[in-house]
């Protein structure tokens, strides 16, 4: 069934299109002022700009067609044109029904699903991820969720960053440690060992090193340059060396990715799309779209209406290296090959706006794919209390193991301070831990606009009270204790009667779940949801508050409420999966 607010259009736009107007002006939003009617219509606006009449008349004109219809328990005309409804009893008790029996709480499938492929997380071989892959780890999951949810076709992918100099660089460090080691030997013929000569720590070891030296030292970042040029050219005993460096690799990242709850369908990375170079980079030269300048091959994308000059993309240096922009363009073709996806997305930080837009207009200019059909969903900085970008205290950036235990901790301490989780067991004690540190830090993500920066504060993020991820794990909590004392007085569910306005708040709460959902998957950005999911939890707290459940007068009384109370648990849950969290049974 649509929402009340869809049927409500549906109903001012036949009004509309009986006086010879737009449908589209009869769009029906729910009020953003309270203790009024709870939806309003704006559209005798617009109207009576376009028509040149005056906009009162015109909503008047719309209240007359609608007069009589049974959707409508009152309806007026404000201020300038501003049309108010309040719908039937009969609409919030068909729609209060329609929500508590439906396994998707009211949200209903899209009907013009899409391939979408999400392009998230990113993290390096070698590299410590930082907590900008945090960022784009929670964010990317979100959307994946949110966009499945919504009824497309995704395929998320990890896109590990593994092709570039660090590769260069752990090759050269790796041989002043260990020379002997059979893939420096040029001339070997056999099988390369299966055992990986190095471990994640030996990799977390050699690569700073690697690249301190070789800042403090131009001939030795030569000796990585040309290392990585080697690998890149095909030299079997590097190529068998990054298979280890990436398989070690992929071990622990798929640890700390399982420890975070995040998932991704496609584990590949820039080197898998290495062999595709070569046949792309000779195509764009035979078509002119590539051209040779100082050495290199480069892909002019550049435009008159440009405001900031946009620097051609390099496909090829001088020295015969691909780069970043060359594997992300070989990528959309093996996207294309395997998927064919109608919108990719790349989760990235806004920093790295000027490569999407050089690589986004180099596809188009080649032909690989349309401009409007990939999209940078770029996102601000996570920042310490100083406003500047998180560092550990020691200067270095965060890794995000420790990140992870950092909030998992916190948690700990809260739960204590709250009195909460204390009669369980260690094991269960350390699961509601963990769940609640992880909506922490989740929440107090998502819930910003993604491009707003923001400040990483624990201490806020883990707090029960206000707009946070504990906050609403707890009311979940909450409802399901009371449907467990439900259970034990043998009290059952029964048909919804909203009649108080508590009741019927909670409903229009309860409506607007599908909107909250699609508007989260226009923006891209989960802000919404969120906003949604704590204005249910509160909208429940009210209703609570004023409506005993279990002490109710009547049995039918007691049947409604408790339906009511279940229904907004299933979407609280759905909220709270749809952003990535789980709330425990008990706290
Ligand atoms: N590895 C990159 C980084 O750490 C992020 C990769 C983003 N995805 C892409 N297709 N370029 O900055």
């Amino acid at each position: 069934m649509p929402s009340i607010a869809d049927q409500l259009s549906g109903l001012l736009g036949d009004a509309f299109a009986s006086i010879e107007l737009p449908r589209e002006l009869g769009r029906v939003t729910p009020s953003t002022k309270s203790g009024t009617a709870p939806f309003q219509c704006n559209g005798a606006m617009p109207a009576a700009k376009q028509a040149k009449r005056n906009p009162r008349e015109i909503a008047q004109a719309i209240l007359d067609a609608i007069a009589g219809s049974e959707m409508i328990a009152s309806a007026d005309v404000a201020g300038p044109g501003f049309i108010n409804l309040t719908p039937a009893q009969t609409v919030f008790e068909a729609r209060a029904r329609d929500i508590a029996g439906d396994d998707r709480a009211g949200a209903i499938t899209t009907d013009a699903p899409r391939k979408i492929l999400i392009d998230f997380g990113g993290p390096n071989v070698a590299k410590p991820m930082h907590v900008g892959h945090l960022r784009s780890s929670v964010l990317g999951d979100s959307l994946q969720r949110l966009f499945r949810f919504r009824g497309d076709e995704v395929l998320s992918d990890i896109h590990l960053g593994d092709w570039g100099l660090q590769m260069g660089h752990l090759i050269t460090e790796l041989r002043e440690e260990q020379p002997d080691l059979v893939y420096y030997d040029a001339d070997f013929a056999g099988d390369y060992p299966s055992e990986p000569p190095v471990d994640i720590e030996d990799l977390a070891r050699l690569y700073p090193l690697a690249s301190q030296k070789a800042k403090a030292d131009e001939a030795r970042l030569a000796v990585s340059r040309a290392a990585t040029a080697e690998l890149q050219s095909g030299r079997v005993g590097y190529l068998a060396l990054l298979r280890h460096f990436i398989n070690v690799s992929i071990a622990a990242l798929k640890k700390d990715f399982g420890d975070l709850g995040v998932h991704f369908d496609l584990w590949k990375g820039e080197s898998d799309v290495d062999p595709l170079i070569a046949d792309m980079v000779a195509d764009f030269k035979e078509r002119g779209v590539a051209e040779l300048s100082e050495g290199a091959w480069i892909i002019r994308v550049d435009e008159e209406s440009d405001k900031k000059e946009l620097a051609p993309l390099i496909l090829v240096t001088s020295g015969g290296a691909s780069l970043y922009g060359t594997t992300d363009l070989a990528t959309i073709l093996d996207r294309k090959a395997n998927f064919d996806p109608d919108l990719t997305l790349y989760v990235v930080d806004s920093a790295q706006g000027n490569h999407f837009q050089q690589v986004f207009r180099a596809a188009q200019k080649a032909g690989l794919a349309d401009a409007a059909a990939l999209d940078h969903v770029n996102f601000g900085s996570v920042n310490g209390t100083d406003g500047k970008r998180l560092r550990t205290r020691d200067g270095g950036t965060f890794r995000l193991a420790d990140l992870i235990s950092s909030a998992i901790e916190r948690a700990d301490q809260r739960l204590k301070e709250a009195g909460l989780a204390e009669n369980m067991d260690e094991d269960e004690h350390a699961a509601v831990a963990r769940m609640v540190g992880l909506a922490a830090i989740k929440f107090a993500d998502l819930q910003n606009y993604r491009t707003t920066n923001y400040v990483f504060d624990l201490d806020r993020f883990t707090s029960f009270e206000g707009k946070t991820g504990p906050y609403l794990l707890y009311a979940a909590v909450r409802v399901k204790s009371l449907l467990r004392k439900a259970a034990d007085q043998n009290v059952v569910s029964g048909e919804i009667n909203p009649v108080a306005a508590e009741e019927r708040d909670l409903v229009l709460a309860l409506d607007a779940f599908g909107s909250a959902v699609e508007t989260s998957c226009e923006n891209r950005a989960p802000n919404t949801l969120c906003d949604h999911a704590f204005g249910l939890a509160q909208a429940f707290s009210k209703f609570y508050a004023a409506c005993p459940i279990l002490g109710a007068q009547d049995d039918a009384t007691k049947a409604s409420r408790l339906a009511l109370a279940a229904a907004t648990l299933k979407q609280l849950e759905l909220c709270l999966d749809l952003l990535g969290m789980e709330a425990p049974d008990r706290m």
